[in-house]
């Protein structure tokens, strides 16, 4: 086990924007190095001779992973990491850690939110009510959809899909899901292919991870079964949508409605998706609570103490989860 003092020595590299909680305690018990943004260009050859851990939240990719050769630690702040090459990671036996659990009733309560805006059309009708419409206007029009009746199709039924399900059934809703592989104990009806579930549902939750394996895996074929009830909502990441194909449902009527929390390339939002009025959109607000993101700051922190102090990671990624301490 290294003593205080001796962690006081291991560099970690923090690029600019992280968490202020989390950059407080890095510097407390690290040695902590500034980098404007994780880009191999602007390491230097001190960063590169010293550094050790890097505390993430926008990506390492193979490059620079390269020109750290003496990283061990890849600390991402968040549960997604598909912007880390964890096979690289894993490869050259660096250790990637994440964030789970301690973000995902946050992402639950967003996700139900997020769903009810878009059935219910509440955030316009809060803008009827600001801009005097209702004074001047009298009600807002009653809304098309409601969540009465609806079935609802869980796409990526882990923590957080857990979590919106125990909602879903208060709500009186039946759900089933779709995975990879069916989940042991778990009640829901599973499909064991996307568009199975689609055309068995009328509302479909993705909250799928990123990468290759669910890219654009929600398409014009899968909008098809949803069906002209149907609404769709993305909590999960951007790239498991084909957005152009999203933005045609919603305007030819394949679907109802979609709620986007997530976008292909963040911060910047197709304007078809922009100009849809049967889409509720939302800056990538899923976990974005003081409360959470200091509880995400922690665990991320928590990760660099662990490996660094005791040789051992507290949530691993499974990719890495063979890493072995060096030395
Ligand atoms: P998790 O517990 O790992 O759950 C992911 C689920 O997706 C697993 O049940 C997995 O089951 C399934 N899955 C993975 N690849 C799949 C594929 N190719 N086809 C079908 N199902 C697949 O992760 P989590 O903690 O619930 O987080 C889920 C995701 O939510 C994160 O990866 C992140 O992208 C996103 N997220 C977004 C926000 C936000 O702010 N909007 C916040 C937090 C998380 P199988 O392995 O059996 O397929
Ligand atoms: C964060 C997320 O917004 O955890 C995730 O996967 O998408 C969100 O909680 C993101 O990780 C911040 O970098």
């Amino acid at each position: 086990m290294m003593k205080a003092e001796e962690l006081q020595a291991v560099a970690i590299l923090v690029p600019a924007g992280f968490s202020d909680h989390a950059v407080g305690r890095i510097e407390r018990t690290f040695r902590r190095i500034a980098i404007e943004r994780a880009d191999p260009a602007l390491v230097t050859d001190e960063m590169s001779s010293t550094v050790r851990g890097i505390a993430s939240f926008a990506g390492i990719n193979a490059a620079m992973m390269d020109a750290l050769p003496n990283l061990e630690l890849i600390a991402s702040f968040g549960v997604g990491y598909d912007s880390v090459d964890v096979g690289h990671a894993a490869a050259n036996n660096i250790m990637v850690t994440n964030t789970p659990d301690v973000l995902t009733e946050e992402v639950a309560d967003t996700a139900i939110g997020l769903l009810i805006n878009t059935i219910r059309d509440l955030p316009r009708a809060e803008t009827w009510l600001r801009d005097g419409s209702w004074a001047k206007k009298g009600d807002y029009p009653l809304s098309r959809l409601t969540l009465r009746a609806r079935r609802v199709g869980i796409f990526g039924m882990g923590r957080i899909g857990r979590a919106i399900a125990r909602r879903l059934e208060a709500f009186g809703l039946p759900v089933a899901y779709h995975n990879r592989r069916r989940v042991e104990g778990l009640a829901y009806q599973y499909h064991p292919t996307l568009k199975g579930l689609a055309e068995a549902v009328d509302t479909l939750i993705s909250v799928a991870p990123g990468g290759a394996s669910t890219q654009k895996a929600v398409n014009a074929e899968i909008l098809s079964a949803l069906g002209a009830n149907g609404v769709f909502v993305n909590i999960g990441r951007g790239s498991t949508v084909d957005e152009a194909a999203l933005a045609a449902a919603l305007a030819n009527g394949t679907i109802a409605a979609a709620g986007l929390d997530v976008f292909a390339a963040e911060p910047n939002v197709p304007k078809a998706l922009l100009d849809a009025p049967n889409a509720s959109l939302l800056p990538h607000v899923g976990s974005a609570s003081q409360h959470t993101r200091r509880a995400m700051a922690d665990l991320c922190v928590d990760n660099l103490v662990s490996w660094f102090g005791e040789h051992r990671p507290l949530t691993p990624v499974p990719e890495t989860a063979n890493v072995r301490a060096r030395g």
